[in-house]
This record gives C-alpha cells, sequence and structure tokens, in this order.
C-alpha cells in the first residue's frame, strides 16, 4: 500500500487524505493547530455565522414591513462570538471524526520537509520523522501584512483577531474591499458600528464584472457604510486612544479616526521556514510552484490549496487537494480552472463564475449579454428583496454560456446553475428553455440567460 504524507489539515489537506484512503493509500497527516485549517477555524465557516447573526439583526429592525409586531433590542455581542464558537467546534469535531473513522493517522505537531519523502515534525518537544512515497504539502496560507508604518499598532487587526472581538466597536476602518474586506463591513454595520471601508482600486470587490461592484456600492451606501476607493493608505497613528488612518483620496490627503482598523488586503502562502528551498522546491514568490496536476518540480511531491497561490478559496483547494492525490496514487487529472464559483457573503450576496464582459472582451471574444433584475422576480420582491442582478455573458458565435456574476439574494447558491451551464458547454438558450420553478429566486438566471438573445419575459 502506498503511503503519502500530507503536511496541513486545512481544505486542501484533509479532503486530499480522505480521498487518498478512497483510492486505497495509508495516510499521514501532519497538522499543527486545529483540523480544518483557516476555512473552519479563522475564515469561511466563522465569518459566515456572525454575517448571519447581522444578517438577523438587519431583518429584525424591519418586522414592522412584514407586519410582525415586535421590537429590536440590541446586539448580545458575547452570545454571537459564542455562537460561532459552538458551531466552528461542531465542524472541527466533524473533520475529527471524520480522520478518526477513515482510519488516518494525524500526527500533530509542526512539519517540515527534510527530504522529498521526508517530514519532520515537532511534537511536544520530540521530534518524529514520518517517511512516505509521496508528500502532499497544503500549508495554506496566512494574512498579508502591509509594509507600512502603525501596522503593527495595537487595534490594528487581521481576519484572524477580528474575529474575537469581547465587544462591538462603536467605529471600524477597513482597508480593503476584497471578500473579506466586504463581508467584515456587511458584519459590522449591522451590529452598529460606524464602518468606513478604503480601498486601493477604483471599485469595491474589485476582481468581481464591474456592474456588481456599482451595486454593491449603491446598497453599502444606503446602509451609510462610507466608501473611498482609488485611496492610498499611508499609515496609520495613535491619537487620544484612537486609531487614525492617513490616506490620499482624490488626490487630497484624509484621515479617518477611528476605535479598530482592519488590514484586509490579501493572503500570502504559509510557506516559510518549511525547509522547501533546502528540499529544492522550485518556487514563485511565496507560493510553490505546480503544474496542473498539482506536481511541484520535485518527483513525488505534490501541493494544493493557497500554498500555490492563484485563487484561494477553500473549495479550489478541496478540488485540488483530490487532483493532488489521485495523481500521487497513479491516477492522470488535471485541475480545470474554467468554471469555479466566486462567493462572497454580503448582504446582497454576490456568486460569479467565468469571464465577465470587460475579461472576454479582453480576449477578443466577441458577447452577448443578459441582465435581469431581482426586483422584477416575484419570488425576490415577495421575500423583500429589491436590490440585485443576474447577468448572463454568452459567447456570440456559439451562444455558449461563458460567464455569469450574480448580485442578489442567495446568489452563492444560484450561481451554482451557471457553473453547470459553463462546464457542461450549456448555450443560453438552454438555460433559458429549461424550465424553472416559479416564484423562485433562480428566475432571473433564467431571464438573464433569454435576455442575451433579447428574448427575456418579464423585463
Ligand atoms: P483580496 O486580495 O481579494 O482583496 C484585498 C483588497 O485590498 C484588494 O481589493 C486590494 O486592491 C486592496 N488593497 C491592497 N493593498 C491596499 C492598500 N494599501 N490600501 C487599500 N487597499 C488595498 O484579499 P482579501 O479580501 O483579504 O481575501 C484574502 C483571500 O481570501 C482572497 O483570495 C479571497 O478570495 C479569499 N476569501 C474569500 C472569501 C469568499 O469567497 N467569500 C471570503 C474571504 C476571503
Amino acid at each position: 500500500m502506498a503511503h503519502i504524507a500530507i503536511l496541513g489539515g486545512g481544505p486542501a489537506g484533509y479532503v486530499a487524505a480522505i480521498r487518498a484512503r478512497q483510492l486505497g493509500a495509508e495516510v499521514t497527516l501532519i497538522e499543527m493547530d486545529a483540523l480544518g485549517g483557516t476555512c473552519t477555524n479563522r475564515g469561511c465557516i466563522p465569518s459566515k455565522t456572525l454575517l448571519r447573526s447581522a444578517e438577523v439583526a438587519r431583518e429584525a429592525r424591519e418586522l414592522d414591513q412584514y407586519g410582525v409586531e415586535g421590537e429590536f433590542r440590541g446586539i448580545n455581542w458575547p452570545k454571537v462570538i459564542q455562537r460561532k464558537d459552538q458551531v466552528v467546534g461542531q465542524l472541527r469535531k466533524g473533520v475529527e471524526l471524520l480522520m478518526n473513522e477513515r482510519g488516518i493517522r494525524v500526527v500533530k505537531g509542526k512539519g517540515r520537509l527534510v527530504e522529498s519523502q521526508v517530514i519532520g515534525v515537532e511534537t511536544e518537544g520530540k521530534e518524529e520523522t514520518v517517511s512516505a512515497d509521496r508528500v502532499l504539502l497544503a500549508v495554506g496560507s496566512v494574512p498579508a501584512r502591509l509594509p507600512l508604518p502603525g501596522f503593527e499598532l495595537p487595534g490594528v487587526l487581521t481576519s484572524d483577531e477580528i474575529l474575537n472581538l469581547p465587544q462591538v466597536p462603536e467605529s471600524l476602518a477597513i482597508i480593503g474591499a476584497g471578500p473579506i474586506g466586504v463581508e467584515f463591513a456587511d458584519v459590522f454595520s449591522s451590529v452598529g458600528a460606524k464602518v468606513t471601508l478604503i480601498e486601493l482600486l477604483p471599485r469595491l470587490v474589485p476582481l468581481e464584472d464591474e456592474e456588481i461592484s456599482a451595486e454593491l456600492a449603491r446598497s453599502f451606501r444606503r446602509r451609510r457604510i462610507e466608501v473611498f476607493v482609488g485611496a492610498q493608505v499611508s499609515g496609520v497613528v495613535e491619537r487620544g486612544g484612537k486609531r487614525v488612518v492617513q490616506f490620499t483620496h482624490d488626490g487630497k490627503p484624509r484621515e479617518v479616526e477611528v476605535e479598530l482598523v482592519l488590514s484586509a488586503v490579501g493572503r500570502w502562502p504559509n510557506t516559510e521556514g518549511i525547509g522547501l528551498p533546502e528540499a529544492g522546491i522550485e518556487m514563485n514568490r511565496r507560493a510553490i510552484k505546480v503544474n496542473a496536476r498539482m506536481e511541484t518540480n520535485v518527483p513525488g511531491v505534490y501541493a494544493a490549496g493557497d500554498a500555490i497561490g492563484g485563487i484561494l478559496l477553500a473549495h479550489v483547494a478541496f478540488a485540488e487537494g483530490k487532483v493532488a492525490v489521485a495523481n500521487a496514487l497513479g491516477q492522470s487529472r488535471e485541475m480545470d480552472y474554467r468554471a469555479i464559483p466566486s462567493v462572497t457573503y454580503t448582504h446582497p450576496e454576490i456568486g460569479s463564475t467565468g469571464l465577465s464582459e470587460a475579461q472576454a472582451k479582453e480576449q477578443g471574444i466577441e458577447v452577448k449579454v443578459g441582465r435581469f433584475y431581482f426586483r422584477a422576480a416575484g419570488r425576490a420582491l415577495a421575500e423583500g428583496h429589491r436590490e440585485g442582478v443576474a447577468k448572463i455573458v454568452a459567447e456570440a458565435a456559439t451562444g455558449k454560456v461563458i460567464g455569469g456574476h450574480v448580485i442578489g439574494p442567495r446568489a452563492t447558491d444560484l450561481i451554482h446553475e451557471v457553473v453547470l451551464a459553463v462546464q457542461l458547454g450549456a448555450t443560453a438558450e438552454d438555460l433559458g428553455e429549461m424550465v424553472h420553478g416559479h416564484p423562485t429566486l433562480s428566475e432571473p438566471i433564467k431571464e438573464a440567460a433569454e435576455d442575451t438573445l433579447g428574448l427575456a419575459i418579464h423585463k
């Protein structure tokens, strides 16, 4: 039986461990912290529980609108945190249980590559050596730190620390409006903090389609989140017990004085100090360089997840981990990144996949674009959702769906219909002709697909 050693028990590592067992390998998983990695413990899951509390708080303030009598009396923040910890704890235990039940040997400790197929693990002062036929590096990522003055001050936090605040700050400045920045802006503005978002690029969620950014900006403005885009931060200083973020906006120096600052300017592969250069592993700056089979340049050593850079998402890590072990155990598979869903859990939510209109144009692909607004969909209105749009991008020559961009209620779930279409090469006509339940939130996608053909019904 082949033995595979996996360094890191996050989404890439633990999923790869299970798949490797399914394929008949003996597996040792090395993890220095909690199983489940960033996603379960400090990322996807805890942030989603806070976002749910935020959503309930917003709805509680609007009870009257639904003819329900009652009154919003405030936020019990310690309870919000307690609920988050419960959910995280339960899921972490779930991963532990899966490892146990699958017969995966888990070694607790910090591992480093000693030779290409040997990992040394420091476990409570002892050093254990794990030798395997194949090694998978799935060491994840850590919050990036800006090399600017003041970012080391107390009260300037990363996404790791902000998840455990003892109370809601009265004011919060968030630097960076990628998924982390906008999700925390949503959480803290909903529970009563005054939030200011400061983004270097000219729009919120700059990796999304421009119309999606614009719709989110409108929604955030309505909710009185102050937004500065195209803003260059120069540093943070302390003044009178407050933090002052200094930046340039519209050519003018500006500052915002707040209780806390969240730095959400990206994440870096967590690849330092684990023996990679010494073992001859080729790097792409901080990221481990791999090919589409998730092979590094050293035979028998694979890498997956945030550690290889690229798209830093848990579901991408799941997929890469599975591809890596399949290849490590004699199959032949390549990662396919054409239809990866991007999912951001703001209110309204964002789900997108494939190419945006702008990206298609850059690649010289002529496209037809269809749109449908949620305010014209019965189910959305019945549920009280007026914001959002679904946008379908189809290749003009073939009608094939090559991208989808949705901002609106449950967009993170809805986008998977478009993921399927892109993955299987379905046309906009296929999507439009497919019978969708009525009234459902999926209808804007169908109507947007029909709109690429000028055939939307309710527009
Ligand atoms: P990000 O790289 O997506 O966004 C960081 C933002 O900070 C960018 O828009 C960038 O222009 C801005 N920025 C950089 N330097 C700046 C400066 N000096 N001043 C102002 N703005 C500056 O990274 P983010 O949001 O920190 O997330 C990290 C990773 O985790 C990403 O790859 C993201 O996709 C993933 N993630 C995904 C989530 C989701 O899909 N729901 C949720 C959270 C994280």
